[in-house]
């Protein structure tokens, strides 16, 4: 078992982002539910203890506490924010309820670098976002950095290994915030820096191999980053024991099914099996205009198809998902955290239980950064890996309303002039989406002496860091003249072309 940090999240919405961090310096970091046992941390091989922000007070009824005895394990524990203060309540200290919140930018002054701030500047920018505030410290404990609201900003008992800080150190906006986690974990913790990708992929081949024996797996590939890494990541394991089934559902972009058969079928040789069922869900489609009766049927009849393939496959006992880390972290929900679904989101992979498979996760402790890197390191090519999000129901929720197989051809020729001039240009990747929209409208238009009326095609970029919320990129002009010439002169049927300027919310980044 690697050497654990453990986060306790009590509920902020920074919780993943510490882990990450804690990550990023080569250390395994958990989540942890805020009220595990401390008895359950010290089996998981726990070395240190972050203790996570969270919107309550301290004192609020109701409020998120750790087992005590948490600090009685003997290991050192860091609390930020919502964590100091529960470190002042908890070890004796004193602390004031303020009902204003200090929010933004404050500057700490470093009184003693001491291990936390080994190595950094005296005075650094920091990020607040708290309403309590220790007033007295807790017997042991001394200040080693104040910010002009706050004589407590930072506090340490060197002896037992506890700090505290009331600035968010893992975000970007705090000036060397990783230096302050990575001295935490090398200096305080002692951590030995053992989360490396190549240490990582040769744990879970040992793993897949362990679980799996000699049995069959079968994987759903969608040609998404998380599947095409947890196929290489399992072929790489287990070889020809490997099974991959791709769907082709008719609402793929241009060219993407024989690229999937490329990559795969010839370059890794897995045994991949492509379903071509196009007529299927398109014959299910028609005349459907309604996105989540769309939706509801293209997962339906994903389902209904990719379960039809695994009996022609013959018997397999274990069924390869692409699950990540952030999917299976029992989330803690305090207060109004406003994490509403809007769409169903499904994933198309998500099977039902009836298959009696069990499932092979080997990308479940990852976050999306690390997975890439375990992808780059299967020698996956970098538009696999860096791939821009691709919605399951596909072009299904980009052609507005009932779908044709015309209406398809024409998004899909679009779009690949889209691609090709992002690829080109290379704002592919600097994008978060890009991609092109049918509009079922008709416009009049003018083709050398002609008079035209043909569709418009409406180009969606976006700039984002999780899809929560999003802007619209703001593409060089030439670049957005070069789109829609191509577009209109290559594309029969497109007489105009619309920039969308709209941003998430209150739009959302697809357009049904
Ligand atoms: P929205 O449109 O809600 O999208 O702003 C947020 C992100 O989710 C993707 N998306 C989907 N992904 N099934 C998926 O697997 C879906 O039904 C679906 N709808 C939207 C969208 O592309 C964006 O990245």
């Amino acid at each position: 078992m690697p050497q654990t940090i453990a986060v306790l999240d009590f509920g902020s919405q920074l919780t993943q982002v510490i882990a990450r961090r804690i990550r990023e310096c080569q250390v395994y970091s958990r989540i942890f539910h805020y009220s595990t046992p401390a008895e359950t941390l010290r089996k998981e091989n726990v070395i240190g203890i972050i203790l996570s922000g969270g919107p309550q007070s301290v004192y609020s009824r109701g409020a998120p506490h750790p087992d005590p005895a948490i600090f009685e394990l003997g290991v050192p524990v860091l609390g930020v924010c919502y964590g100091l203060q529960l470190m002042g309540h908890f070890l004796g200290g004193e602390i004031e309820h303020s009902k204003a919140r200090e929010y933004g930018h404050g500057v700490l002054t470093v009184l003693k670098p001491g291990k936390l701030f080994a190595g950094l500047p005296r005075k650094l920018r920091v990020w607040n976002s708290h309403g309590d505030k220790v007033t007295q410290l807790p017997p042991g404990f001394r200040p080693i950095g104040t910010t002009e609201n706050s004589p407590f900003a930072a506090v340490e008992d060197a002896k037992r290994g506890f700090y505290g800080i009331q600035f968010h150190p893992e975000v970007f906006h705090t000036e060397r915030g990783v230096d302050m986690i990575r001295n935490f974990l090398l200096g305080v913790c002692g951590a030995k820096q053992d989360w490396t990708t190549r240490d990582f992929i040769a744990h879970a081949i040992e793993g897949i191999r362990a679980q799996v024996g000699k049995g069959r797996v079968i994987l759903g590939l969608s040609g998404g980053v998380d599947s095409s890494v947890a196929a290489a990541l399992l072929h790489k394991a287990i070889g020809r024991q490997l099974t991959c089934v791709f769907v082709d559902n008719g609402l793929l972009r241009k060219d993407e099914r024989d690229s999937v058969e490329r990559l795969y079928g010839r370059h890794f040789h897995i045994d991949l099996r492509v379903v071509d069922a196009a007529k299927l869900f398109l014959r299910r489609l028609k005349g459907v205009s309604e996105p989540e009766q769309k939706r509801k049927i293209i997962g339906r009849t994903f389902v209904e198809v990719f379960e039809k393939s695994l009996k022609s496959i013959g018997h397999a006992e274990f069924l390869g998902q692409g699950t990540l880390y952030p999917d299976v972290i029992e989330s803690v929900s305090i207060g109004n955290n406003p994490a509403s679904l809007i769409k169903t989101h499904h994933n198309v992979g998500g099977l039902p239980a009836r298959m009696k498979l069990k499932l092979v996760e080997p990308l479940r402790e990852l976050f999306k950064d690390e997975v890439r890197r375990v992808g780059e390191a299967l020698g996956l090519p970098r538009e696999v890996v860096w791939r821009q999000p691709f919605p399951g129901p596909g072009l299904g929720v980009r052609v507005m309303g009932d779908i044709s197989a015309d209406k398809l051809t024409i998004l899909r020729d679009a779009d690949a002039v889209l691609h090709d001039e992002m690829m080109r240009s290379g704002y592919y990747y600097k994008v978060w989406q890009s991609f092109c929209v049918f509009l079922p409208v008709r416009t009049v238009g003018v083709f050398g002496d002609e008079r035209t009326y043909d569709y418009v095609i409406a180009v969606r970029v976006v700039e984002s860091t999780d899809a929560m919320t999003a802007d619209w990129a703001r593409l060089p002009y030439d670049l957005m003249q070069k789109i829609s010439g191509r577009i209109t002169n290559e594309v029969r049927g497109v007489g105009r072309v619309v920039f969308d300027i709209s941003s998430k919310p209150p739009a959302t980044i697809e357009w049904e």
